[in-house]
């Protein structure tokens, strides 16, 4: 038996780096995989590797900003896989520049992806979990919730207000069975993290700057983060809710 055998587990942002490798490792250990992205090609992609190897899998079209978009997702999962028994809100994107560079424009399309994108999905998600009492969601933060990052402040500020919003999420359907967890990423080797590189001008010294910072010595491979998210959605978790634990090579260290 393995662990999410017969679980459904949808990860939005499915198609990207660290959203692909969850997606992968979950299908590998029994779940039924809903692959969420705006980027239905990238999401077809991913269920294509996942069936592959013999896993079940579907890819949805679905924009997490658009309220329509996730509804109509979440309708279809729920009629060809099943009920959501597990929700990974990993779907996120960034600009890479000082505050006073940035417009409200670019602030509104940050916001909307990297903060209201998830309550989108908690929101149209968590009902059903409450009716059957069980759930698990697992939210994908960053470190630069946790101490800040130059040329990020409102994607730092949107996954501040996710790590405390998913802690009062948790608190408000513990009684229901629902958990709800975060993971934070530290630099970690995708596409978001090489147009990091690229906004910041310098991308051979930043990966120094970053190698010499981070005490495990390397940033980041996409296959580091599923081993975090499949825990906090397993049985093995069922006492844990309303934490938060960074996957960063020790970059930072958190009381
Ligand atoms: N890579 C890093 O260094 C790093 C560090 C800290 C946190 N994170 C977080 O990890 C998560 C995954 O990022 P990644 O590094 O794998 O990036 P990625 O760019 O490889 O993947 C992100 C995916 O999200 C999808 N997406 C973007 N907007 C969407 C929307 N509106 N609706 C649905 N899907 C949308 C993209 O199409 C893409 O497939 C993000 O939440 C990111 O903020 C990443």
């Amino acid at each position: 038996m393995q662990r999410f055998e017969s679980k459904t587990v949808v990860v939005t942002g499915g198609g990207g780096g660290i959203g692909g490798a969850t997606c992968r490792r979950f299908a590998r250990e029994g779940a039924k995989v809903a692959v969420y992205d705006m980027n239905l090609e990238a999401a077809e992609m991913v269920a294509a590797g996942i069936r592959d190897e013999g896993g079940q899998v579907q890819a949805f079209r679905c924009d997490i900003t658009d309220r329509a978009s996730v509804d109509k997702a979440v309708e279809a999962t729920q009629q060809s896989l099943g009920p959501i028994d597990v929700l990974v809100n990993n779907a996120g994107w960034d600009v890479f520049k000082p505050f006073t560079k940035t417009e409200p424009a670019q602030w509104d399309k940050l916001i909307a992806i990297n903060l209201t994108g998830a309550l989108h999905m908690h929101h149209a998600v968590l009902p059903g979990m409450a009716a059957r009492k069980a759930g698990r969601i697992v939210n994908i933060a960053s470190d630069a919730a946790r101490v800040g990052s130059s040329g990020e402040a409102v994607y730092a500020a949107c996954k501040g207000g996710l790590v405390a919003f998913s802690k009062t999420i948790a608190r408000e359907h513990a009684r229901h069975g629902i958990t709800v967890n975060v993971v934070c990423p530290g630099p970690t080797d995708t596409a978001l993290f090489a147009d990091y590189k690229e906004g910041a001008g310098n991308p051979e010294k930043l990966m120094e700057a970053f190698t010499r910072s981070i005490p495990l010595g390397r940033i980041g491979q996409p296959d580091d983060l599923p081993g975090a998210i499949l825990f906090f959605a397993s049985d093995d978790a069922g006492f844990v809710t309303g934490q938060v634990l960074s996957v960063s090579g020790g970059l930072t260290m958190n009381g």
